[in-house]
């Protein structure tokens, strides 16, 4: 009896903590195409595949080790169709998964692509600076030399 309860309570907490990612997925990708968080998206999915896993277990816990037995479910069709439902969504989400992780991709690289940018710029901006003081420098030293003759 207890190890129904618990798996049963396990089995709901795992569907709420699946609600959950789905509805802050549905959240971040309100935002539009361009200001999506990709980072927190992907992140989001990656708990919404997790959790989905959870409560793939703990449901087949609660079918071989619950009340009802094994035997109960094996040969229920609302079972099967519920566990068929269950993977056709899962494979369904394979697309948004992959599409998910190649936008955090294209960011990154492009932060990246942005931060080296700017380097450069930093390096050039730098060289200038130092060639304008080198100048200054020289203009100064000649002139005491002027000065002194
Ligand atoms: C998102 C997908 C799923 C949802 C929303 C869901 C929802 C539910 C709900 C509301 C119950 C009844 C509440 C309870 O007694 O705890 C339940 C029971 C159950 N679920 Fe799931 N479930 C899902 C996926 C699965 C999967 C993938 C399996 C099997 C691998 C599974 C196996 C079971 C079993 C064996 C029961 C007990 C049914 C009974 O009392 O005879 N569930 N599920």
């Amino acid at each position: 009896m207890w190890t129904d309860a618990i798996l049963a309570y396990l089995h709901f907490a795992a569907i709420l903590t699946l609600v959950w990612f789905l509805a802050k997925e549905w959240t971040l990708l309100r935002a539009g195409a361009p200001n999506i968080d990709t980072e927190r998206l992907a992140g989001a999915d990656a708990g919404f595949g997790i959790t989905a896993m959870l409560v793939l277990v703990t449901g087949g816990l609660r079918a071989v080790y619950g009340a009802k037995g094994w035997s109960f479910y094996a040969h229920n069709p609302a079972f099967h169709v519920k566990v068929t439902l269950f993977v056709i969504v899962g494979l369904v989400s394979i697309a948004p998964t992959i599409a998910f992780i190649r936008w955090r991709k294209a960011r990154r690289a492009s932060l990246v692509a942005q931060r080296l940018g700017a380097g450069r710029t930093d390096q050039r901006q730098t060289a200038s600076c130092f060639a304008q003081r080198r100048d200054e420098a020289g203009d100064r030293a000649s002139m005491l030399v002027s000065e002194m003759a």
